[in-house]
């Protein structure tokens, strides 16, 4: 084992940012043992079989193939989450916007929630699951993300979320309309041209339709912040994950729509969590 952790570990120096960790991932997931397994059993021979599966992982790893899509699963808040190709593997800085969020509904009972562009589904089950009192809608226009949020939804049973298929609001029941205590929403934001100087994994693996927005990378947050106000009840709020090179623009965007428009920094001092809330006044549209 420890060869062959030695061996992966010079495999991904240069090719990704923590080589020993990743090797360690990589090793106890072919193995299915954990790190305690792992360095107990350090003198133990690799079978053929394993070693062979391990060199196939750590050659697409140093392709920059994410993590994730190799292991197959993405711990987000208290969840497990199943994910490959065809979806955004869900980042750490999204568990802040969703305690955000979380926020919002806390004196809310029974909360109407709605996840636009749910991807694997991290925050809409986040919500189904930490609140088990509210229903929860999430809505993605990608067939293979949605297959994967419906995937992590039959795992985890949460019968308090609805998935539907389609662009932004529109897959939502009419009923909806004007009735929702919150909207979030991790859109899509980059600028097509920014895609160049992202990560290879992001770059080139992930899908695009998570990652770029258009040619300003403000197009569909910009859509999501009109269009959710036909849905959002007056006094609700719509909370969406940004980046700091994006959250001028949404501000601006928010503040002429919304009341308490603001942009909140996450624990790194980024700020991430962009947010307004419906004025009493707006009528449904
Ligand atoms: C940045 S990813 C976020 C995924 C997930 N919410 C998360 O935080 O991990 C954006 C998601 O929005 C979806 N999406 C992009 N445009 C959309 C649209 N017009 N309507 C619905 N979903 C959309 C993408 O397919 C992708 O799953």
């Amino acid at each position: 084992m420890r060869e062959a952790l030695r061996w992966a570990r010079r495999c991904l120096v240069g090719a990704v940012e923590s080589p020993e960790v990743e090797a360690e991932i990589l090793l106890t997931h072919v193995l299915g043992r954990s790190r305690a397994q792992l360095y107990a059993g350090a003198d133990d021979r690799l079978s053929a079989e394993a070693a062979e599966r391990l060199g196939e992982l750590v050659a697409r790893r140093a392709g920059g193939e994410p993590l994730q899509y190799l292991t197959g699963h993405q711990v987000f808040r208290r969840l497990d989450l199943a994910v490959g190709p065809g979806v955004l593997v869900p980042r750490p800085e999204t568990e802040m916007v969703v305690e955000h969020a979380l926020g919002r509904i806390a004196g809310v009972a029974s909360p109407v929630v709605v996840d636009v562009g749910t991807g694997s589904g991290a925050i809409a089950l986040s919500v189904g699951v930490e609140r088990p009192d509210a229903t929860v809608w999430a809505t993605e226009v990608s067939p293979e993300a949605a297959a994967w949020a419906r995937r992590n939804l039959d795992r985890l049973g949460a019968g308090n979320v609805t998935i539907a298929e389609g662009d932004l609001f529109s897959p939502l029941p009419a009923n909806l309309r004007g009735a929702v205590d919150l909207v979030v929403a991790n859109p899509p934001y980059l600028a097509a041209a920014q895609l160049a100087g992202m990560a290879a994994d992001v770059r080139d693996h992930e899908p695009l339709v998570a990652t770029v927005s258009g040619p300003s990378g403000l197009e569909v947050p910009a859509r999501v912040v009109e269009e959710a106000l036909a849905w959002i009840r007056p006094g609700g709020w719509l909370v969406m994950e940004t980046w700091p090179g994006q959250a001028d623009d949404l501000l601006a965007l928010l503040s002429a729509r919304y009341a308490e428009a603001a942009v909140h920094p996450d624990l790194t001092g980024s700020l991430r969590i962009a947010e307004g809330q419906k004025r009493p006044s707006d009528p449904v549209r």
